[in-house]
């Protein structure tokens, strides 16, 4: 974090930059929204920083889109980078700058790049004859017609002379990189994807194009245009001020490159981790310091047409809910780095239970008793009992936690260990009931007791509401006034996450009046939502005949977003980390209280609600329904037991069996644990299978079709109660489930909600 040249301490980090062929949805706004909070708590530790997003503007599906919807170029990209930032602007995104890539500043960085990897030597002229995904600017092997791994679309048959960049150069490099700097990329999955994708060879990479003419020109030569992705990875440097030979941008860059940071999607990792940094170490630039990538966002299939793509706009959610709700929902709920599904129940419950009645009605009781039994001035505590010691050390605890997992991404958990805080709270006001005298306390005792718990329920809350402030920064700045503190964003000015401790909180401190922080969300707001989106829907498709599409080739669906083609794997590979959290609708809970922040004997509501959402709770609670059982088919190659029709006879002569028959079959889910290649079998893979209840070994013939070290992690369907057999001298104890395309190759199960393993197909 600290920059050597100047010795000060600092962090720059970025998001990716997006496609303006796209309007803006969810999916962008979540890694802009996880840059945001980790800026946020950086400045407020006193770290200067420098917080980059942007749009990324140039190329043939930009072109494209813009003459489908009868625009220049120019105009089009203006409209739609425009509608990012004006989106950020008003979640209330703290970006320190906006790049466009059709932005002076880029173009003269980019060429200057550009020229000196060719002054380097790392450039050379070279013809390329093949197959390009216009969508995905990606070029992708195969014979014409060859689809597009990424996108399914078919890919066109393009014949150019090409610059290429001499990426087979830096194969070694690269891999002397990662061992060294073992922290550079992350998750887990993603540092093994790109290692294994490096150690498959490199080749060289062409680096212009001549077919269309949206581009940054080739410095010297401007038929050509420069690569999108190239154009692209540079806006990292061009932004802050590289390529200029102003002093003010010479020294923004000096003081903030490497960059701390690129948050960026799994699904371009292949860019940041392999081709970023060779294009940076031919360049003599040194490389960015960490490169993190997070899962996708799916959407909930049933609720939306999936030919739309399953939109849902951040929009939407901060119409209804409020920004924040949002921020903390995509947080709490997605560990980082895998895939969540979002639904609107799901956020729903969970405003509701963690804000509505857990943080917002802590807040809300404890203000209005200060304001009730003190007139709104902070009692002196007087002596600690055993009560207040417990609370003390659980704040103690939660400070001590928090910063360790936000730092470390782990958003999640440090919100859960906040959580516990929050719900220790609610639990100790209501086992001392500071608004109920027993008949046999004495006034004088009664008055020394809520003096004491109200004055530590408010200063536990303070801890709360500055460690959630980079994650709930409007709702933390309100919160933050009630209890007499001013503004937060002043504190955040000093530094005041350094210095979070119990204590702060002085008898005598004035708080403002009560204000209301999170509205219970009524029966009606998944409706409202969903009604939001259907008529944005509406308008997708009316933009859509015009050329713009929420959609686009930004890939929100996930099904269909892709892998190879932007970075890392095809999209079932990408699979095993994909953590659902579909739920179910909202329970209809029975006529809830009017949940004014005076009825403050609601304790123990609150205390149940709290725990209701705890996560382990919910998942017992939510465990989502068994999904139906794909169509599928025995793996090829495998020898088929006799008791198992190969798929293509199935089909040819549709065989009718009873349920009983059916239910013979112990079809179970299982986690992929080991798999590797078997010696001399180049078909078969050796798995060690975990069911829950037991782990196998399982022979299975998908060599050719899987690499082994992307199916660890990965969930899958086994029959479990096929005889075992003898392969290679290797006994198999079950077999895979998979769908068997038409070429014969296998495209194993999986799912896309949560899944215990163990748990029966029926
Ligand atoms: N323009 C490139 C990035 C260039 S960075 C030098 C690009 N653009 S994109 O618009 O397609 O995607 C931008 C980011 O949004 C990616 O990180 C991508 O993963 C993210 N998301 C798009 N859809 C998403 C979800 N459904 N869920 C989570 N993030 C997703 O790729």
């Amino acid at each position: 974090m600290t920059n050597s040249a100047s010795g000060s301490e600092r962090f720059f980090l970025t998001t990716p930059i997006y496609y303006v062929n796209a309007r803006p949805h969810l999916g962008h706004a979540y890694s802009t929204i996880v840059c945001d909070t980790i800026a946020r708590r950086k400045r407020a530790l006193g770290v200067e920083t420098w917080f980059l997003t942007g749009t990324d503007e140039h190329g043939q599906k930009i072109e494209r889109s813009a003459a489908l919807a009868n625009r220049t170029p120019a105009e089009f990209t203006t409209a739609i980078a425009g509608e990012f930032r004006g989106l950020w602007d008003r979640l209330g995104l703290s970006y320190d700058d906006f790049i466009r890539t059709t932005e002076e500043r880029h173009k003269r960085g980019t060429q200057r790049f550009f020229a000196t990897l060719r002054d380097k030597g790392f450039i050379y002229k070279g013809s390329y004859t093949g197959q390009y995904c216009v969508s995905d600017e990606l070029y992708v092997d195969g014979p014409p017609g060859t689809v597009c791994p990424d996108c399914g679309r078919v890919t066109e048959t393009v014949s150019e002379e090409n610059y290429f960049f001499k990426l087979s150069a830096f194969e070694r490099k690269l891999l002397e990189f990662y061992e060294a700097n073992p922290g550079f990329m992350g998750p887990e999955s993603t540092r093994r994807e790109v290692i294994s994708f490096v150690r498959g060879g490199l080749k060289d990479l062409s680096v212009s194009r001549t077919s269309f003419s949206w581009g940054i020109p080739v410095p010297g030569d401007e038929k050509h245009v420069i690569y999108v992705w190239l154009d692209a990875l540079v806006n990292y440097i061009t932004a802050l001020g590289y390529g200029s030979d102003d002093p003010a941008d010479k020294a923004r860059f000096a003081k903030f490159w490497p960059a701390d940071l690129h948050l960026i999607g799994k699904e371009i990792s292949r860019f940041h981790c392999v081709y970023w940094p060779a294009f940076l170490m031919a360049a003599g630039i040194p490389l960015p310091r960490s490169v993190k990538a997070n899962g996708w966002l799916l959407f909930d299939q049933g609720k939306m047409s999936k030919s739309k793509g399953n939109i849902v706009r951040a929009e939407t959610v901060h119409e209804v809910l409020g920004a924040d709700a949002l921020r903390y929902f995509l947080l709490r709920e997605i560990p980082f780095g895998q895939d969540g599904s979002f639904s609107f129940d799901a956020l729903v419950q969970r405003y509701n239970g963690d804000l509505a009645n857990g943080y917002g009605n802590l807040v809300s009781r404890v203000v209005n008793m200060v304001h009730k039994f003190f007139g709104g001035v902070v009692p002196e505590a007087g002596a600690e009992t055993a009560a207040e010691a417990a609370l003390r050390e659980s704040a103690d605890r939660a400070i001590a936690s928090f910063g360790p997992a936000f730092d470390d991404f782990n958003f999640s958990e440090a919100l859960k260990s906040l959580w516990l805080l929050v719900a220790e709270t609610d639990g100790y006001l209501t086992a001392n009931a500071p608004w109920k005298k027993p008949a046999d306390r004495s006034e004088a005792d009664h008055a020394a007791l809520q003096a004491r718990v109200l004055a530590t329920a408010a200063e536990a809350i303070r801890i709360i509401t500055a460690l959630v402030y980079p994650i709930m920064p409007d709702s933390a700045a309100k919160v933050w006034r009630q209890l007499g503190q001013g503004e937060i964003a002043d504190a955040a000015k000093n530094s005041f996450l350094t210095k979070v401790a119990w204590g702060g909180l002085k008898a005598g401190t004035i708080f403002a009046e009560p204000a209301p922080l999170f509205p219970r969300a009524e029966k009606d707001a998944v409706e409202r939502m969903q009604k939001i989106e259907a008529e944005n829907s509406k308008s997708v498709i009316e933009a859509a005949s015009r050329g713009i599409t929420a959609e686009g080739d930004g890939g929100f669906n996930p099904r269909v977003k892709p892998s190879e083609s932007k970075g890392a794997l095809a999209p079932e590979e990408n699979r095993p980390s994909q953590n659902t959290i579909s739920s179910p609708a909202v329970p209809s809970t029975p006529k809830e209280k009017v949940l004014k922040g005076h009825d403050f004997s609601r304790a123990e509501n609150a205390t149940q609600n709290a725990g209701a959402l705890a996560p382990e709770v919910r998942s017992l609670e939510n465990t989502p329904a068994i999904p139906t059982f794909p169509a599928a088919a025995p793996l090829p190659n495998v020898p088929a037991p006799a008791a198992n029709v190969p798929a293509e006879q199935a089909s040819a002569s549709p065989q009718v069996i009873t349920i009983d028959d059916f239910a013979k079959v112990d079809l179970r889910v299982a986690q992929i644990l080991v798999a590797e290649r078997v010696p001399k079998a180049d078909k078969l893979l050796r798995l060690e299978v975990d069911l829950g209840y037991e782990k196998r070994q399982i022979l299975a013939g998908i060599a050719q079709y899987y690499e082994p070290e992307k199916l660890i992690g990965r969930k899958i369907v086994i029959v479990a109660n096929l005889a075992p057999r003898k392969m290679r001298g290797l006994e198999s104890n079950g077999m895979l489930l998979a769908a068997s395309l038409p070429d014969g190759a296998p495209v194993l199960t999986g799912f896309l909600e949560e899944v215990p393993l163990g748990a029966r197909l029926k």
